[in-house]
């Protein structure tokens, strides 16, 4: 059984319905384990023995949200069982996957012992407080399924 957590950050929920969905995505496939937290209740530690991590943020101002960037440095101080991660975000305007980069990068620096298992995902909100734009919620089960795969394998 492989153990994935789920950490997110999110002001209107749209961040939390992208995981939920992803999870759903995850679950279509067995063998998975799932555990989802948010960033602001989650001790890193919960994670230590977790095979995969997968983190999502809002785009705030062209990044991750500070929560998300304090994690995943604390991340980088533990001895964690995980060899691999992915990330996702959403984002209102023209940022296109800019959350996502500089997660990925911030993990590259702080816990270089992360792989990812998947490209990353970058989800559309209408406004700032969504709903999320039509057309892009099954995209977040389809990484879900597509995150199951590739870790079974
Ligand atoms: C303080 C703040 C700054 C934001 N900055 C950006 C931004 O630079 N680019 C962008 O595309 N969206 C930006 N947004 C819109 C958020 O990405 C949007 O609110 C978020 O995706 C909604 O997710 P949530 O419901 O999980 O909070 C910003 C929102 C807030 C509240």
């Amino acid at each position: 059984m492989m153990k994935v957590f789920i950490v997110y950050d999110t002001k209107y929920g749209n961040t939390k319905l992208v995981a939920e969905k992803i999870i759903e995505g995850m679950k279509e496939a067995e063998g998975i384990e799932t555990e989802i937290g948010d960033v602001e209740e989650t001790n890193p530690e919960q994670i230590i023995g977790f095979d995969a991590i997968l983190i999502g943020s809002p785009n705030h101002f062209g990044g991750p949200v500070g929560g998300i960037k304090r994690f995943i440095d604390k991340l980088g101080e533990l001895d964690l069982v995980a060899k691999w991660v992915t990330v996702f975000d959403t984002y209102e305007g023209e940022d296109f996957e800019k959350a996502v980069k500089k997660m990925e990068k911030r993990i590259s620096e702080k816990v270089p012992e992360l792989k990812l298992i998947t490209p990353s995902l970058s989800i559309k909100v209408d406004g700032t407080k969504g709903p999320i734009t039509d057309g892009e919620l099954p995209k977040c089960k389809e990484f879900g399924k597509k995150i199951a795969d590739q870790l079974k394998a």
